[in-house]
């Protein structure tokens, strides 16, 4: 289950560098549309961040207000990636919040203790 819990991990990470990576890559060429990096990145963070949110192995311990916090963000960030999927450009306040609500979610995860 530990080991579960490891790769799970991983996965989530990628999931991270997938979602943030295709935010900067995006943002730094000043074309301000979502990409299939974010796509599967803000997938793979809800999938794998409700999974995680589960108790194993049995003596983990689990932050539930830390993590509903997350998952707030999480589903907004996916929302806000899938909902703009088609156009071939996005307002900047709403892509630069796709970026910011991502990292502000990474911080929470590091800084939260
Ligand atoms: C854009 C969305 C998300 C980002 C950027 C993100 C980022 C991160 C990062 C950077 C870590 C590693 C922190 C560390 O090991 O110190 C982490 C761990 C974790 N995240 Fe997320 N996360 C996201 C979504 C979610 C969601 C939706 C949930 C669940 C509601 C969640 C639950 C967790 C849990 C439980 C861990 C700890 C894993 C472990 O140590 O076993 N995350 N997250």
């Amino acid at each position: 289950m530990e080991a579960l819990r490891l790769v799970l991990r991983y996965i989530h990470l990628v999931g991270f560098a997938l979602l943030l990576g295709g935010f900067v890559v995006q943002y730094l060429s000043a074309k301000f549309r979502v990409n299939g990096a974010m796509l599967a990145g803000s997938a793979i963070q809800v999938v794998t961040g409700v999974v995680l949110s589960a108790p194993f192995p049995k003596d983990v311990e689990l932050d539930h207000a830390k993590l509903a916090v997350k998952g707030v963000l999480a589903v907004l960030i996916a929302g806000m990636v899938w909902s703009v999927r088609k156009k071939e450009s996005v307002a900047a306040g709403h892509f630069i919040a796709i970026g910011g609500m991502t990292l502000v979610n990474a911080a929470v995860a590091t800084f939260w203790r």
